[in-house]
């Protein structure tokens, strides 16, 4: 094809191990986000066959530093270049350890049915073997796609195809790190060829109801993690009570804990706090009323979501109301 017709693909660039360098991302010295976007393009092979690529450099870090500042930039960006005729999809590169968790956030705030796709690389770009550059091809190639097109952020991880929503980092170590254990990967890539299993059925860009400006204009109210154990108190949730809006439980089994987290909780929810129920085993969902009397505890059950995306969703809840029977319906829709 000839390279003016080629589509345009922008690549928006954050950082993580597909840019880090050193042997092993466990070796000594490793550092995510060491080498700037230009380089990693230049890694790929026929990469120029496929689209004409704009890359930015959004950030350059380690995913575990991620934060609300630089999503606040990328959804922002993503929201101009969605409006902008010539520019076909959208791929940003970012760090495996909370790509789903950027993945899901995109899905929620940006209003766009263009090609979105989210990769990483579980190998630092100078390791041997190292998977970035094949990840790239098939998220470029993906993003050019018009199967992609409408389905929300795909995340492309070791040539499978992953919804927003459903993907997880399941493994520290491994090309073979990313699954969706609840409803499974969306589909396939190989060699830069797509093929989707499923659509997905929840809510998402062009349907949410959320919005960047609403977070931004609500101070990206203040949520909280805590991971249930055996012989867990309610002091860590008595103390965080009264700084948090809102607190995720990671809980045991079907989004459960000790008699006295549970009072601690129900004590926080009296005082205002959105207190939602999750689970800490990876998959299976957390079902109102399952193990715990949410109506009487003024709960929300987080259905199928982890923790950490969980907690996406209550800020956003949480920027658009304040009536826990509307944060329960967020809860079963997106
Ligand atoms: C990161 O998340 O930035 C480091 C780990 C990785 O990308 O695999």
């Amino acid at each position: 094809m000839l390279e003016q017709t080629l589509p345009r693909i922008a690549l928006l660039a954050t950082g993580g191990t597909i840019a880090g360098t050193q042997v092993q991302a466990n070796s000594a010295g490793y550092k995510a986000g060491a080498l700037p976007i230009g380089h990693l393009v230049d890694a790929v092979p026929g990469l120029s066959n496929l689209a004409r690529i704009q890359a930015e450099q959004v950030a350059n870090i380690g995913s575990q530093n991620m934060s609300h500042d630089v999503w606040g930039a990328l959804a922002a960006r993503i929201a101009d270049l969605s409006r902008q005729e010539d520019i076909k999809g959208i791929v940003v590169v970012h760090g495996t350890d909370t790509l789903e968790e950027t993945a899901y956030f995109l899905s929620l705030v940006t209003h766009t049915d263009k090609p979105l796709v989210l990769v990483g690389a579980m190998r630092p770009a100078t390791a041997l073997g190292a998977e970035g550059p094949a990840n790239l091809y098939n998220a470029v190639a993906l993003a050019v796609s018009a199967q992609a097109r409408g389905r929300g952020p795909l995340v492309v991880m070791n040539e499978d195809i992953h919804y927003a929503r459903e993907v997880q980092k399941i493994a520290s170590m491994g090309i073979c790190a990313f699954a969706s254990p609840n409803r499974g990967r969306a589909g396939v890539v190989r060699g830069g060829e797509p093929r989707f299993y499923s659509r997905n059925t929840t809510r998402h860009t062009l349907d949410s109801e959320f919005s960047l400006s609403a977070l931004q204009a609500a101070h990206w109210p203040r949520v909280d993690i805590v991971y249930a154990h055996a012989g867990m108190d309610g002091l860590l949730i008595d103390a965080l009570a009264g700084h948090a809006a809102g607190i995720v439980l990671a809980g045991v089994g079907g989004g459960n804990t000790t008699d006295s987290a549970l009072s601690a909780l129900s004590r926080a929810a009296a005082a205002g706090v959105a207190v939602v129920r999750s689970s800490r085993t990876g998959s299976g969902p957390v079902d109102r009323g399952g193990e715990v009397d949410d109506d009487a505890m003024n709960f929300v059950a987080a259905g199928e979501l982890s923790p950490q995306k969980a907690r996406v969703l209550l800020m956003l809840a949480l920027s658009v109301g304040r009536d826990p029977a509307q944060w329960q319906r967020c809860f079963e829709q997106y």
